[in-house]
């Protein structure tokens, strides 16, 4: 049998063939578009996504037997508000997981409703990305449009029903809405509440290795692959990605260097950040996690790459950089192009480079930046083991984990291990992979990871560079505070 996995990214879908031994036959990738249609707001057209999978797979299963396609797993970006009125139709563009718009509805919701009723009943707190304050955003500013919403759902929902026909969600991702009740995996009536939303509108909760339904008889004659496909509930990409480096179970972690940064930390038993700085949201395998996020990771390299230098070459500018030779680093570089969510919660926070120098090399500039979105996983990182959790190891995977030296400055900086997966493709493989458990392919999602995943290489930290890397992350842990009111001053000003 056949599993398609689809990694529903920021910048594209990524379509994955794999068979039940966890061989990769087939990838694909179809881009599309994201708008900024004001700074801090991002959008992207549910449509374009469904383009991509209707575009993809026919490509994916060029010369394969598709008959023998069982199964469909989608992981997806997370926290995305997608809204249908009755007739099934998009209403607005989707507003996306760091899209910062919402600054007014989270101080309602973390201020007035209040952190302590909002982690009562949801274990976490609003963040600007998360979906229940863009809720109250369309409720405030497109209050016609509000009325309209007869569906909500997630971005890989919305391919799912698209496939299915069937509204309906998994825990892990749903975990990302604000309206879950994470601990109990059902939906919060006082968040529903809140947010004047109706358990009606919103899709039924499913496990990510559960059938929500097959795949539409004539959706399956334009895909090419057989009527009564299944198709899994899937996970949020982060979850998605963990399953697919085999970070499940209890006591794991899976960093993953992609457009967003983020560091996942499982458990079986649920828990909370007190200071709620991590998200504590469910796991594909039926489990916990624990999870840092920082909105722009490998976004950071591309855009000092491309954007500003102009260049394609990521892997070129790197080339000449000797990580051991970090004390001639002057520069620093804070990493948040797009605000910041862990563990600053501030839309206002911006990129910025310090310590310049007359005589500061291009490639300085370019280490800083790797630096930088290293330093921002630490602050994550820190806040775990404050609360008494101290990964040792970590895999590691996204389009940034190609880069060998940011590896191992990302090993150094963190002071533990990272492990590379033999196969890389994170989120898209771990969809792959609860659509063959859900097939029963596989007993469960654990047993699945144990037998698919493996390690190709282990990166150990030196620890000659973490003493290193702990002096310039001191200073560099200042910056933020120094720079916050004048932040705040800017965000003014934009106004
Ligand atoms: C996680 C988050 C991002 C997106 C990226 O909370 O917002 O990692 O899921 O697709």
């Amino acid at each position: 049998m056949l599993y398609i996995g689809i990694d529903l990214g920021t910048s594209a879908t990524k379509l994955l063939l794999m068979d039940e031994d966890g061989k990769i036959l087939n990838i694909v990738s179809k881009g599309y578009p994201i708008e900024f249609p004001h700074p801090g707001w991002s959008e992207q057209d549910p449509r374009d996504w469904w383009e991509a999978v209707l575009a993809g797979v026919p490509e994916l299963l060029e010369g394969h037997d598709a008959s023998q396609v069982a199964g469909i797993g989608c992981g997806g970006q997370m926290h995305g508000l997608v809204v249908l009125d009755a007739n099934d139709e998009v209403i607005r563009p989707c507003i996306l997981w760091n899209d910062g718009r919402t600054t007014k509805q989270v101080s309602y919701l973390n201020d007035v409703v209040g952190r302590d009723k909002l982690s009562a009943w949801t274990a976490n707190i609003a963040f600007a990305g998360f979906t229940a304050p863009k809720l109250l955003w369309m409720r405030d500013e497109e209050p016609e449009l509000f009325a309209r919403i007869d569906k909500i759902m997630l971005p890989k929902d919305y391919v799912n029903y698209r496939l299915t026909g069937v509204h309906a969600t998994d825990c892990s991702d749903a975990s990302g809405m604000l309206l879950l009740d994470v601990e109990h995996r059902r939906w919060s009536p006082e968040m529903l509440d809140v947010c004047g939303v109706d358990e009606r509108q919103l899709p039924r909760l499913f496990e990510s290795a559960e059938p929500i339904g097959t795949v539409l008889p004539e959706v399956a004659g334009r895909l090419g692959i057989p009527a009564g496909c299944v198709v899994c509930a899937g996970a949020g990409d982060n979850a998605a990605a963990a399953v697919g480096t085999g970070a499940v179970g209890d006591g794991r972690c899976n960093i993953s260097l992609g457009t967003s940064g983020t560091i996942f930390m499982t458990s079986k038993a649920f828990r909370v950040d007190h200071a709620n700085a991590l998200h504590s949201f469910d796991h594909a395998d039926g489990g916990y996690h624990l999870m840092g996020c920082i909105l722009s990771a490998a976004s950071c390299n591309k855009w000092w790459v491309e954007d500003v230098l102009g260049s394609k070459d990521i892997a070129g500018e790197q080339a000449g950089i000797d990580e051991h030779a970090v004390s001639l680093q002057q520069a620093y570089f804070l990493p948040y192009l797009m605000g910041e969510r862990s563990p600053h919660n501030d839309v206002n926070a911006r990129g910025a480079f310090v310590g310049l120098r007359m005589d500061t090399p291009r490639a300085e500039m370019t280490r800083a930046v790797l630096e930088g979105v290293a330093f921002a996983f630490r602050d994550c990182l820190d806040i775990a083991r404050a609360q008494g959790i101290r990964p040792e190891s970590s895999t590691v995977c996204g389009g940034g984990a190609a880069s060998k030296l940011w590896l191992r400055m990302l090993a150094d900086v963190l002071g533990i291990t990272l492990e590379v997966p033999a196969t890389e493709q994170g989120p898209g493989y771990g969809a792959a992979m609860l659509a063959a458990v859900a097939c029963g392919a596989y007993p469960s999602v654990e047993e699945c990871a144990r037998k698919l995943v493996s390690v190709r290489e282990r990166i150990e930290p030196d620890p000659n560079m973490v003493g290193a890397y702990d002096e310039r992350y001191q200073v560099w842990h200042g910056l933020y505070p120094a720079l916050r009111q004048s932040y705040q001053l800017m965000a003014q000003m934009a106004q």
